[in-house]
């Protein structure tokens, strides 16, 4: 995500803004750039790097996200701990961006009926791995967020932890696509960065203290190639889009949630350090409802 910069050429360490770690660039990429782009070449270079970064993104976090758990967040911060989803025994569940499907794993074991869907089809490959393994099994399918294979209100719940979200152009879109396939009085969970650390340097050390970009640019992050084609894309939404985007989309935000970092943890995610995460939020966790009735509107 951010480097402080604007059009300076720069290969390798890319990524690190989401919890994709330390995959890097996409080979072919030479160059960092803060420019507009829309969903078409955002979700061609987002899936092509997914299905590149997949292997490498697993080996670096599988441990810690464990083939059945449900962690919000490099925080830590466990769905078994702090229930943001409510009762899920016995809902249906979707989960985008679901990845390996872990957190979709942890839902089956609570007795949720859930479908993960996800961009890349190396990763919905990580999740065939780990039902072989666990014989937890998730139906997953492969689709963008913005278009949803599901029929309208089928869904009790929706979640996602730093899937889709951080990664398409239109943000409203999806809001607007989770409503339309959540029933009356379900709830949307998600987390993404922390939209502060924009500000920032992705730099887990010293450098990544100091603010050099201005939160209030909306310019998407975007590696590109020597034709200026993107390798990879991150947008940037404020807090206060964020919550604009649920409102339109007819949701009602119930709370936000700010993990601090945690006494012990020690674990270093890309950007995300105990040196960071003990003075500035890392994650953001919107939870939502879709009211059960729409209050009449009169004039
Ligand atoms: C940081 S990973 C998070 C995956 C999983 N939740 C986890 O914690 O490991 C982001 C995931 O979002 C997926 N993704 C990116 N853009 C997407 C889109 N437009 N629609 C659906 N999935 C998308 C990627 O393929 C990737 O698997």
């Amino acid at each position: 995500m951010t480097n402080g910069t604007d059009d300076v050429p720069r290969t390798g360490g890319a990524a690190a803004g989401t919890p994709a770690g330390s995959a890097g660039a996409l080979p072919g990429t030479s160059s960092v750039v803060r420019r507009s782009t829309d969903s078409g070449e955002t979700t061609a270079a987002n899936r092509r790097w997914w299905d590149w970064a997949a292997d490498s993104y697993q080996a670096e976090h599988g441990e810690f996200l464990r083939d059945v758990g449900f962690v919000w967040c490099p925080e830590g911060l466990d769905e078994a701990d702090v229930g943001l989803l409510g009762d899920v025994a016995g809902r249906r569940v979707l989960e985008i961006g679901c990845g390996a499907a872990q957190c979709s794993r942890w839902l089956v074991s609570q007795g949720a009926v859930v479908v993960g869907v996800d961009l890349s089809l190396r990763q919905l490959g990580h999740a065939r791995r780990l039902d072989e393994a666990t014989r937890v099994c998730v139906p997953v399918l492969q689709a963008d967020a913005t278009r949803l294979p599901l029929r309208a209100a089928s869904c009790d719940i929706v979640c996602s932890a730093f899937g889709a979200l951080p990664f398409v152009a239109d943000s409203a879109g999806v809001m607007a696509e989770v409503a339309r396939v959540l029933r009356p009085g379900g709830r949307f969970v998600f987390s993404v960065t922390h939209p502060v650390r924009w500000c920032f340097p992705d730099d887990p050390g010293p450098q990544g203290l100091v603010a050099v970009d201005s939160y209030f640019d909306r310019r998407p992050y975007v590696e590109a190639d020597d034709e200026g084609q993107a390798t990879y894309v991150e947008h940037h939404r404020t807090m206060g889009d964020r919550v604009r985007d649920l409102v339109a989309a007819g949701f009602t935000v119930r709370d936000v949630v700010e993990p601090e970092w945690p006494e012990g943890h020690e674990r270093t995610w890309g950007q995300w350090s105990r040196l960071r995460g003990r003075l500035l939020p890392g994650t953001a966790i919107f939870v939502s409802i879709k009211p059960a009735c729409h209050a009449p509107s009169y004039g």
